[in-house]
């Protein structure tokens, strides 16, 4: 019967992680997916949500469906720690979500069904899982200019034309803090004329917001473009993980937000976001809602859960100079310096997908075809290794 079906093409990161797996060099490095790893190369549960486990454990935890929005006490934190506790939450419409792809995936649905046959813009370059999230919600997804690859940096003059030349009332995806791919995020006066410019064209703001913490390392001030958009009265809708900062990546924790003009808005909007939802997996799971509400409920888990992400920040930040410092020490004469200009788990390197090809080929290096590196994935044993390879495929 199903002879016909075409094979399906790997994941562009996924696929690539799997390919990892399956290779025996036992010299080789996976810096393809945003995973955070120790410097021994490990995945790490952090110390707060292994206590929050305890706890939960201890309070004899039943295992009982969610309702269908999700955990209303871990969804109330969740939005305090996004939007501030001040946030407006009584015009705040929150479900909770499988990670952010299922954010994504909600809040595509949710405007296919009620602003229909406007397009969603994503960044050039964006997160590779954006345009197949929105197209399979029945969206058109164009790009807006983001990235100036000839300098390495943000072509804000480009985004700020597209955004003002995009027909009034699109969907514009921007990635709170911590670009994914590029590490490179606009400033906060840039963010001001950004959000100027959405206002002035009716646009709708969708921010994605899965490295909370991991720009700066504090997760208040990477807080800060979301909550600026907010403050300046723009329509927004947020997806938000906790797959990195929590390193709860197989949990598919996060949520789902839309900021409402009304109290009485928000239940409307609460109401289709639920008949989304049920037919689609009925309702999220619980354990991981349930290690982000028991941290954020704990004063002081709360405060070491802090100092747990800024540590994960902090060594991704000294790899990223250690990467540069071994680049040029093992001979390459290159600027790297936009390595250490970005921000994030990334590193967007500049490298073709040739290079990153011989890569993975010749070294068994594995990481996106678009040059990205993810930082989290290089430590003491591997960075040497790495910098030559680097060095051999881009000077060679
Ligand atoms: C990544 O960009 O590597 C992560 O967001 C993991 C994923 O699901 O793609």
């Amino acid at each position: 019967l199903w002879q016909d079906v075409p094979q399906g093409p790997p994941d562009a990161i996924l696929g690539i992680a799997q390919a990892f797996r399956a290779c025996e060099d036992p010299k080789k490095v996976n810096v393809c997916v945003g995973a955070y790893r120790t410097s021994e190369g490990n995945p790490w549960v952090l110390p707060s949500v292994r206590k929050a486990e305890g706890i939960m454990l201890e309070n004899n935890e039943i295992k009982e469906y969610l309702p269908i929005e999700g955990d209303a006490a871990f969804v109330e934190k969740a939005l305090q720690f996004a939007y501030g506790k001040n946030a407006p939450l009584d015009r705040i419409a929150g479900v909770q979500t499988l990670s952010g792809t299922g954010a994504c995936r909600i809040g595509g649905a949710f405007l296919n069904a009620f602003l229909p046959g406007r397009t969603i813009y994503i960044p050039d370059p964006s997160w590779g899982n954006h345009k197949k999230i929105f197209e399979a919600c029945g969206l058109t997804v164009q790009t807006y200019r983001y990235y100036e690859r000839s300098q390495n940096g943000l072509d804000f003059e480009g985004m700020l034309e597209d955004i003002q030349t995009a027909p009034k009332g699109s969907i514009m995806l921007l990635h709170a803090c911590a670009h994914n791919p590029t590490g490179c995020d606009p400033t906060p006066a840039q963010w001001q004329q950004i959000y100027q410019s959405i206002l002035e064209r009716d646009h709708v703001a969708f921010f994605d917001s899965a490295y909370q913490g991991f720009a700066s390392g504090d997760s208040e001030q990477d807080a800060g473009a979301l909550r600026a958009a907010v403050d300046a009265g723009l329509p927004v809708l947020l997806a938000q993980s906790f797959a990195k900062n929590f390193g709860l990546y197989g949990e598919r924790c996060g949520t789902l937000s839309v900021v409402c003009g009304t109290a009485a808005q928000k239940d409307l909007v609460m109401s289709q976001l639920k008949c989304i939802i049920r037919p689609m997996y009925s309702s999220p799971p619980r354990h991981g809602s349930s290690i982000v509400k028991t941290v954020l409920s704990d004063e002081p888990l709360t405060e070491q859960y802090y100092e747990e992400c800024a540590s994960m920040a902090n060594r991704i930040v000294d790899m990223r100079t250690k990467l540069v410092e071994k680049l040029h020490e093992v001979g390459s004469t290159h600027d790297w310096s936009h390595v250490t200009q970005q921000i994030g788990m990334f590193a967007f390197t500049g490298m073709s997908s040739d290079m990153c090809d011989q890569l993975t080929e010749e070294y068994s290096i594995f990481l996106t075809r678009d040059g990205r590196i993810s930082i989290a994935g290089l430590n003491d044993n591997n960075l040497e290794y790495v910098a030559k390879a680097v060095h051999a495929v881009t000077d060679g």
